[in-house]
């Protein structure tokens, strides 16, 4: 079933059943109803993280790790604050402080985090499937903050929500995804999710930059920014992924701002109230200018950073329930 009529997509099974997986490696293969089962959950803890107290003690005793292969500030932080304020024992490792560091392999560690009876493993790893690996070897849920190239599914999620709540219902919209496509699990990631959610998503960029799978993923591929603008919903601005890259793939920054970068005058080929996103950290001057990312009445950016808490106590508490139920926890 692909449909997302409503009669259907929020008739969401109670409990665990609601969202039957273990655990959250990826977009892919998630059914349309329960990726809004996601964003209904993440609902409530918008409001709460509105509030001056903000905890709720629905994770009270369990332990959750992060394990970060990558440098990262949003994923990172907002992963902790949401166990935090779910009541879960949060603890981080970065890889540049562990024993990795002393040639210890990545099974190894999983392992060792798994000895120490974690309840959660958040992980984010620059090798595309490297979170898989982890899940195969561990007994708790593991969270997918970033794989490679792979995916970025809370990502994916925070950016729906943040659509759904400007927009309304996703079906139907037309989201425009600009940038390193290419080297992009945030761009990989939300095609999965809005193209399972009914919008039409088109992907511009250079060709170089544009990946041969795309032929395969539902969106329309464009080189020309403005034609790729023309009536557009949703503009969600990636961008260049240097550390990924091996040799040049723009013949300059300057160039690439020049045929690809938002400004405003580029903004205004879009519809008239079209959102403005972009996952951070942003390249001001390459990617986005700052007169765009800083326009309060079109720039959802600071707006995704607060779903993404909302997001991750969602996908903590919903992946965590099983295990909650069978101790006989509410
Ligand atoms: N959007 C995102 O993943 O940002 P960080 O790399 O700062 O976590």
């Amino acid at each position: 079933m692909t449909s997302t009529e409503p009669s259907k997509a929020h008739q969401f099974p109670s409990g665990s059943d609601a969202f039957p997986h273990r655990h959250l490696l990826g977009i892919a293969g998630l059914q349309p109803w329960e990726i809004l089962y996601l964003l209904k959950e993440a609902e409530q803890w918008v409001d709460l993280n509105r509030k001056s107290i903000k905890h709720a003690g629905r994770m009270d005793g369990l332990t959750v790790i992060n394990a970060f292969f990558e440098n990262s500030t949003r994923t990172l932080l907002s992963f902790e604050i949401a166990g935090k304020r779910m009541g879960a024992d949060v603890v981080n490792m970065h890889a540049a402080q562990s024993s990795i560091k002393k040639g210890e392999t990545l099974i190894d560690t999983a392992v060792t985090l798994n000895a120490m009876k974690a309840d959660a493993i958040v992980i984010r790893h620059g090798s595309s499937g490297a979170v898989q690996l982890i899940a195969d070897k561990v007994d708790c849920p593991v969270l997918n903050a970033g794989d490679g190239r792979h995916e970025h599914p809370t990502q994916a999620l925070l950016d729906a929500l943040t659509i759904q709540r400007r927009k309304g219902d996703i079906s139907g919209l037309t989201v425009t995804i600009c940038g390193d496509v290419m080297h992009s699990r945030v761009a990989r990631s939300n095609i999965y999710c809005l193209t399972t959610l009914g919008a039409k998503v088109r992907v511009c960029g250079p060709p170089s930059l544009l990946p041969a799978a795309l032929d395969r993923m539902n969106v329309a591929d464009f080189t020309n920014f403005d034609e790729a603008l023309d009536g557009a919903d949703v503009v969600m601005m990636l961008r260049l992924q240097n550390e990924r890259m091996n040799g040049d793939f723009i013949p300059s920054p300057r160039e690439y701002h020049h045929l690809y970068g938002l400004t405003k005058k580029r903004l205004s080929l879009a519809n008239d109230d079209a959102l403005v996103m972009h996952p951070g950290p942003m390249n001001r001057g390459v990617e986005i200018d700052s007169n765009v990312a800083d326009d309060i009445d079109r720039s959802a950016v600071t707006e995704q950073v607060e779903m993404g808490v909302a997001v991750r106590m969602a996908c903590l508490d919903i992946l965590t329930r099983r295990s909650r139920e069978v101790e006989g926890w509410t």
